[in-house]
């Protein structure tokens, strides 16, 4: 047996759920043992949510890479750690074993030493999705800087925002990236970015799609230059950097209901072994599978279930720089059969939009090296789980309904595959460890089962978030502060007869866009930076494919040609200033917004209306003008 705690049967996590949560710190030390420390941690657990406040694994001493790739050379050199599929199926695949890894991360972590990149330092990673971006992620934990991964999707305007805020002192990015038939020119958006960042001192560019680019003396340098010098040092042996448990790891920023997305850190220790436990437990993953998660490293999906979850358990992950779509619907399934994958991790927008492509792309393909489905980052509906589990598992693997998010580090809800039951449209049971609960507007507990609530987790885990950067009381107040004692997720939840979770979606002012979050205020500032616009107001509604798309209502005031033309400047506004991903669905134009006397927008009626609900709006009267009601309803799109 390759992970001793793997969970092999439902009665033996009823057994280990129930002494996770009598004893969690018994219960973690013994998890704790599985990993590679270079001293033993003091104390499991030191928390108090108040102040937002949880330590993990204190005192102890330990390099998430020594864990990630060291540890596995005795047995493992020769097992693919990455297996990297291109964007263009007519390309080369790639093959990285461990040991090809473990070098190219130790050569990387030398460039980073060689320009002066040290403990500490926050660096910026913004590629496309290609084995460097790994290397460069685990490099920066190689040397313990700190990484901050940016999609690609966003924007010069929305990176420089995070390389400021998170004052980082070199970028790592590629001349392009892949996606389809589309090049983006990451180093161009770079940049742009750069020009207000003054504390970037070097940027370092991996060569891959040959798209031309401008490179600035003193600062800009290519990847593979550098990684010569290091050849002619004679390849150092890059010792892993002694890190503190709680040493922070990495920041991703991510959107909340404020207009300014924060930067979610998570440390050392914790992480890994969350990432890892949840990694081998939810996707029950056996030595020699091949696990191919589709989600973007720029996410925390692909931070934990590309990178740092399977290379801790020495699996195989799968990367792919594609999108499903391209050249043809069939992408994904001709990469399941290709290399036989055991795995395949994936998110509800790509299920319900693949479905729409038929059964045509599916011919000819056999799918039978599949053992489990995963999915994550929305709401999965019936329809589109069905789909899955027929066409694509063959009623045959077990699909696992993952609910988590950035600032959890790991998957916090779910069936384990194959061994706790799963359930259309269901997370369904915690993992060990997490204590869900469910509370009402006043932070009152709802108690028993087939009720509904606001999701809320009442005990700390090993991959809970440690701050926000930079802004600590940001942290308290967004996760801490709503109800006592308690961290909040910001989701509405229903817990059925059996106990068994189901996510409805957000309570806050966060839409989720094809599995991306994005918050209201975000896109309602975007759009007031276009010249004509006075005033507006951003809303969710249902959407087939994307489960949420956003419409927005704005008030126009600049010279009114063409609606169609004035519409796509404002998308165009939103895309420079976030990125494609923000981009409004719908643009309703009106004369004024639903406000109460005080001043403040009734969001519920305008999501009424762009759901369409016209006869069931509620109470207008509290409103200043509620004649503009009707004027909106009337216009709707
Ligand atoms: C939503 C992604 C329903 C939820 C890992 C959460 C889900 C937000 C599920 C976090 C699921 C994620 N079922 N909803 N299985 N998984 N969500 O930070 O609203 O990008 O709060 O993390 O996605 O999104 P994030």
């Amino acid at each position: 047996m390759r992970y001793p705690y793997q969970i092999k049967s439902r009665e033996e996590y009823d057994k280990i759920y129930h002494k996770s949560v009598e004893h969690p710190l018994e219960f973690w030390d013994e998890i704790a043992q599985h990993f590679t420390w270079k001293k033993k941690y003091d104390s499991v657990l030191e928390w108090d949510f108040r102040q937002a406040h949880s330590k993990w694994f204190s005192g102890g001493k330990l390099n998430i890479t020594e864990n990630c790739l060291d540890r596995h050379l005795a047995d493992k050199a020769d097992v693919p750690a990455i297996i990297f599929e291109p964007n263009n199926p007519d390309e080369h695949h790639r093959v990285l074993t461990y040991r090809e890894l473990h070098f190219k991360v130790m050569q990387f972590a030398q460039v980073l030493k060689n320009n002066g990149i040290k403990k500490g330092d926050r660096v910026c990673i913004y590629m496309g999705m290609i084995p460097e971006l790994a290397i460069a992620t685990l490099a920066c934990a190689r040397i313990g800087a700190i990484h901050s991964v940016i999609f690609g999707g966003f924007s010069a305007q929305s990176i420089s925002d995070r390389i400021q805020d998170a004052e980082a002192v070199a970028v790592v990015t590629c001349d392009g990236a892949h996606r389809g038939n589309k090049t983006i020119e990451l180093k161009s958006v770079i940049d742009d970015a750069l020009m207000s960042c003054p504390t970037v001192k070097s940027v370092i560019v991996c060569t891959h799609t040959r798209t031309p680019v401008s490179m600035i003396k003193g600062r800009d340098m290519w990847w593979e230059d550098e990684i010569k010098k290091v050849e002619t040092q004679g390849n150092p042996f890059v010792a892993a950097e002694e890190m503190d448990s709680e040493d922070e790891l990495f920041i991703l920023y991510t959107s909340g209901s404020t207009g300014k997305p924060k930067g979610v850190v998570h440390t050392t220790a914790g992480y890994m072994v969350w990432a890892n436990y949840t990694f081998v437990n939810v996707f029950q993953y056996q030595p020699g599978q091949i696990h191919f998660c589709t989600a973007d490293i720029g996410w925390i999906t692909g931070h934990s279930y590309i990178v740092y979850g399977p290379l801790s358990a020495g699996a195989t992950t799968l990367m792919f720089e594609g999108i499903p779509t391209w050249p043809d619907a069939g992408r994904f399934w001709e990469i399941i059969d290709k290399y036989n994958v055991d795995i395949l991790y994936t998110a509800p927008t790509a299920i319900r939009s693949l479905m729409g492509f038929g059964d045509e792309p599916l011919k000819n393909r056999n799918l039978s090296s599949l053992k489990v489905l995963g999915t994550v980052g929305e709401p999965i509906n019936e329809e589109a789980w069905h789909w899955y589990n027929e066409k694509i598992g063959k009623s045959n693997s077990p699909i696992v309904d993952t609910w988590w998010q950035t600032e959890t580090g790991g998957i916090m809800i779910s069936n384990l595959a194959g061994i706790t039951p799963s359930k259309p449209s269901y997370a369904t049971l915690p993992l060990p460890g997490i204590q869900p609960l469910l509370v009402d507007e006043n932070g009152k507990e709802i108690q028993g089962n087939g009720v509904t609530g606001n999701l809320c987790i009442k005990f700390p885990w090993p991959g809970i978030i440690r701050t926000t950067y930079g802004d600590h009381e940001r942290c308290r107040q967004t996760y801490f502060s709503t109800y006592d004692n308690l961290y909040f997720t910001g989701d509405g939840c229903l817990r059925d007869e059996n106990g068994f979770y189901r996510i409805t979606g957000r309570v806050d002012d966060v839409l989720n866009v094809s599995g991306h979050r994005i918050g209201t205020a975000e896109v309602e500032n975007a759009i007031n930076m276009h010249a004509g616009v006075v005033e507006s107001a951003v809303v969710g509604y249902p959407h087939d494919i994307k489960g949420q798309g956003i419409y927005a209502y704005v008030i126009y005031t600049g010279t009114h040609g063409d609606d169609n033309l004035t519409r796509l400047d404002i998308i165009q506004t939103v895309s420079r200033i976030i990125g494609p991903i923000a981009k409004p669905d719908k643009i309703q134009f009106v004369s004024g917004l639903p406000k109460t006397r005080s001043g403040k927008i009734m969001r519920r009626i305008l999501r009424k209306i762009a759901e369409g609900e016209l006869s069931n709006i509620g109470d207008t009267t509290t409103l200043l003008d509620p004649m503009i009601v009707d004027e909106i309803k009337e216009g709707r799109l």
